[in-house]
């Protein structure tokens, strides 16, 4: 997966999503070869990155440009988070199990999808229209 279709052209928002994809696809070529469950804890790391640093900055900017949905997508944000903290506390009390790796690349594949592809691209849009707006005036 390239991830073109998530993209923005702010580089902000399409670094995060680049990694993003980057480590989803690595968590699949993992569990291609049989090492999904060795390698998915490197997957968790990835993620709390992600969620401390990458969903901090969207929400900073949100408030800076004064986003008018900052508030539906910081509470998606929090789902995400959410949905880390059972895996992690799922991690933390079994382990990797069978199961395990396909439901954080489900997770990951679900985000991409009902967020990066339609809240982040909200949020790229209103930025961009800010800024040439900015550029204009
Ligand atoms: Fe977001």
């Amino acid at each position: 997966m390239s991830g073109k279709e998530f993209f923005t052209n702010i580089p902000f928002l399409d670094n995060g999503t680049k990694r993003f994809i980057s480590e989803l696809n690595k968590l699949s070529d993992a569990m291609k070869n049989g090492e999904g469950r060795q390698y998915v804890v490197f997957t968790l790391d990835f993620l709390h990155d992600y969620t401390e640093k990458h969903l901090l900055d969207e929400e900073k900017v949100m408030l800076k440009y004064r986003f008018h949905d900052a508030e539906y997508h910081s509470v998606q944000h929090d789902e995400f988070r959410r949905d880390l903290v059972k895996m992690t506390e799922e991690y933390a009390a079994k382990g990797a199990d069978h199961g395990f790796p396909l439901l954080v690349q489900r997770s990951m594949a679900s985000w991409l999808a009902r967020h990066v592809g339609k809240a982040d691209k909200v949020l790229g849009d209103y930025i961009m229209a800010v800024i040439q707006k900015s550029k204009r005036a």
